[in-house]
Order: C-alpha cells, then sequence, then structure tokens
C-alpha cells in the first residue's frame, strides 16, 4: 500500500465520517445537527441540546422530561468517590482532578454491551450528571469544606453553580452559564474529541473514554487555553500596556492565548455569542476592567494578526463571563470539560455504530540495521 503524504497535526486529514456537528471555518458557522449555534443559544438549553448531540434530534416532551429526571436524580458521587477526591492536594490542577475522578467512577460501573442502548444510556446520563458534581466537590473540598450536596429541584446549569459556592445562583447568571455549556458542548473532530474516538475504538468503557478526552482538552493549545487568557489579560494589566505586550508576543512569536483556530479563518462564531454574554452580564452585574484590555488587544491584533486569519476563538471571551459568576480561573477548563461532555458521549456513540480500530501509519525516519554496541563499547 503507498503511503500517504505525513500531515503534521493531520491538519486537513478527515479522521473520521460524523453527522453531529459541522462547521465552516471561511464564514465562521457552527451547526449541531444542522441547527445553528447562534439558535440553540437563544432557544434551547444545554440539556436539551445534549440530547440532540447524543441522539440525533431534538427531544419530543416527555422525552426531554424523562431525560432531565434520569440525570437529576443521578448527580450524587458515592462517598468512595468523594473521599478520594478529599484526598487530593489542595493545589492540584481541577483538570487533573476531574481527571482522575472519572476513572475512578469507571471502577464502579462494569463495562456493558455496546450493542445494548440501555447501558449506553446509563453511561450516558452518569457522566453528564455526575462530572459537576465531581468538580465542585473538589473545588469544596481543596478549601477544607465538606462537598455541596446537588439539589434536585434546581436545573442543570443553577445546581452546578449552587454547588459551587452554596447559594443558588440569580436565574439570569444561571441561564448566561447554561448558555456557556451550549455554546461548547460539541465542535466536530478537535483534538479531544479524537483522543475520545481512538479511546473509544479500542471497545474499552466509556469511563476510560472520557478520561483520554479530559486529558487531552486540558493543554493550553486546546481547553487549557481560557485559564491562559485571564492569566494574560492580568499580565497585560491596564489598557495602556497592550501595544507594547503585543509588540513584544509578535517580536519572540509568541501565541496569543484565545487567538487562532486551525479551522476558523474568521473570528470564531462562539467568541461572537461569548462577548454578547459578556455585555449581559456587565449590564446586570456591572463592567469588568479586564474587558477594556481584551477590547483593546482584538483591535490591536486585528490590525496585525488578521491578515494571517487569527481572529478570537472561543477561549478569548469565556473567561471574563466565568470571573463575573465568581468562577476562579483555574476552574474555567474544567467548565469547558462539563459542557463538551455530551459531544464526547455523541462521537463516542457514533464511533460504536460503525467501530474500526483507529490505528494509523507513521512515516519513519529513523536508522535500520544498526550493530548493538555492548556497554562498554559506548
Ligand atoms: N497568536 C499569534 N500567532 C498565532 C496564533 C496566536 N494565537 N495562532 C497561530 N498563530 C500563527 C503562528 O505563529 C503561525 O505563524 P507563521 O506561519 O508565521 O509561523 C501561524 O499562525 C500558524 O500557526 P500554527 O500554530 O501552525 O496553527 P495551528 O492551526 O496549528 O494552531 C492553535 C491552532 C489553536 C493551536 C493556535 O492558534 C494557538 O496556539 N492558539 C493559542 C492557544 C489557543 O487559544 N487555543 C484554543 C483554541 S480554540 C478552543 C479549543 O479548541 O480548545
Amino acid at each position: 500500500m503507498a503511503i500517504g503524504e505525513y500531515k503534521p497535526g493531520l491538519e486537513g486529514v478527515p479522521a473520521t465520517q460524523s453527522n453531529i456537528s459541522y462547521v465552516d471555518g471561511q464564514v465562521g458557522l457552527l451547526e449541531y445537527r444542522g441547527i445553528r449555534i447562534e439558535d440553540l443559544c437563544k432557544h434551547s438549553n444545554f440539556l436539551e441540546t445534549s440530547y440532540l448531540l447524543i441522539f440525533g434530534e431534538l427531544p419530543k416532551a416527555t422525552q426531554l422530561e424523562e431525560f432531565e429526571h434520569d440525570l437529576t436524580h443521578r448527580r450524587r458521587i458515592k462517598y468512595r468517590i468523594r473521599d478520594m477526591i478529599k484526598s487530593f492536594p489542595d493545589n492540584a490542577h481541577p483538570m487533573d482532578a476531574l481527571q482522575t475522578s472519572v476513572a475512578a467512577l469507571g471502577m464502579f460501573y462494569p463495562l456493558g454491551n455496546f450493542h445494548d442502548a440501555e447501558y449506553i444510556y446509563q453511561a450516558t446520563v452518569r457522566l453528564l450528571a455526575k462530572v459537576p458534581t465531581m468538580v465542585a466537590a473538589f473545588h469544596m473540598m481543596r478549601q477544607g469544606n465538606d462537598p455541596v450536596m446537588p439539589r434536585d429541584d434546581l436545573d442543570y446549569a443553577s445546581n452546578f453553580l449552587y454547588m459551587l459556592n452554596e447559594k443558588v445562583p440569580d436565574p439570569l447568571a444561571a441561564r448566561i452559564f447554561d448558555v456557556c455549556l451550549t455554546l461548547h458542548a460539541e465542535h466536530t473532530v478537535n483534538a479531544s474529541t479524537f483522543a475520545a474516538l481512538v479511546t473509544a475504538s479500542t471497545l474499552t468503557d466509556p469511563y476510560a473514554v472520557m478520561t483520554s478526552a479530559i486529558g487531552t482538552l486540558a493543554g493550553p493549545l486546546h481547553g487549557g487555553a481560557n485559564e491562559q487568557v485571564m492569566m494574560m489579560l492580568e499580565e497585560i494589566g491596564s489598557v495602556d500596556n497592550v501595544t507594547a505586550y503585543l509588540e513584544r508576543k509578535i517580536e519572540r512569536k509568541e501565541k496569543l492565548m484565545g487567538f487562532g483556530h486551525r479551522i476558523y479563518k474568521v473570528k470564531d462564531p462562539r467568541a461572537i455569542v461569548l462577548q454578547d454574554l459578556v455585555h449581559k452580564m456587565f449590564d446586570e452585574f456591572g463592567h469588568d476592567p479586564y474587558y477594556d484590555i481584551a477590547l483593546e488587544l482584538e483591535k490591536q491584533a486585528y490590525e496585525k494578526l488578521a491578515n494571517k486569519g487569527i481572529h478570537p476563538n472561543v477561549d478569548f471571551y469565556s473567561g471574563l463571563v466565568y470571573k463575573k459568576l465568581g468562577i476562579p480561573s483555574n476552574l474555567f477548563t474544567t467548565i469547558f470539560a462539563i459542557a463538551r461532555v455530551p459531544g464526547w458521549l455523541a462521537h463516542w456513540k457514533e464511533q460504536l455504530s460503525d467501530n474500526r480500530l483507529f490505528r494509523p501509519t507513521q512515516v519513519y525516519t529513523g536508522l535500520h540495521d544498526v550493530t548493538y554496541k555492548p556497554i562498554n563499547e559506548r
């Protein structure tokens, strides 16, 4: 068989066939199951969108009711998982804590039959329900507090914010947070979804699939960028410092966090929705001066980098929304993970429906026929 051309980072190489989501990076279009993300953010909510992604169509009222009910009643985590989380170092990164917790969750639920729709459904509901609880539990326990028990009377977004702050959130804040989750729920074959697909293709259990994906999302070139953006804005410190900061970055050929995308060559449509949410947050809860820095950086970066197709991506404005919601910056990437669970699950399910083990080739650049040298001759 002829060896194909090597593409670093698999740029432009189709790794799968999928009908879950679609991106047109030239015009800034993102659709989930054919529905534009802007419409879902306006009319749907995170759980309905999760159902759409995982099961392929918008649920009927009874289906959504059952899905929400099943999810709401599976939010609690076993005390053994809680005890394990309690033993994590206080300064552990929350993404590491989440990855470990999800891996541990898998030990409690034996591998089932992938042809059994009920097994898929139960694993799906369990992961969607418990991931936010594990994130919030670690956050509480690293501060020396008991975890806050989930509340069945609160919706998904409100319950997470409640478990994080032990305070029922303002309904507008909860709605805005829910839109953030919807916006991050799925994004074709990005790095973490690809990791999930590769892991799923070995027919291992869904907790291992999620663990791979979470570990991959954590990196600063992927989901970890949202935390890095806040650090960058803090480092810039004031609007007056933007020009010098940008010039320094460009001179040193360093990346601006929250800018650039392999697929989008225009401003990421999710960044546009997020910026609108920033405005809504500020109108209601007060301005954040870091936004002025972000705006100035976007303006000046446009003049210098737009010709290369580098524009703000989803991670540029999300942190400003989360900060206003009272979420500490080292939890930002875990919010991305919570939101991306339905996307990963949808791809897991799709992979299982027509599975073939991922086993690509490589272009070997090493030596051949090398003589083994005894240790005293090296
Ligand atoms: N700031 C400055 N220059 C950039 C940036 C950036 N953020 N991103 C790309 N470039 C330049 C890069 O220096 C290179 O220039 P040249 O051709 O002159 O050497 C050119 O654009 C191509 O860069 P690349 O790294 O080969 O492009 P890529 O498609 O591999 O990178 C990326 C995509 C997201 C890894 C990259 O844009 C990046 O590192 N951005 C910063 C991190 C970030 O915000 N990540 C979140 C991505 S969106 C959410 C998600 O998927 O998690």
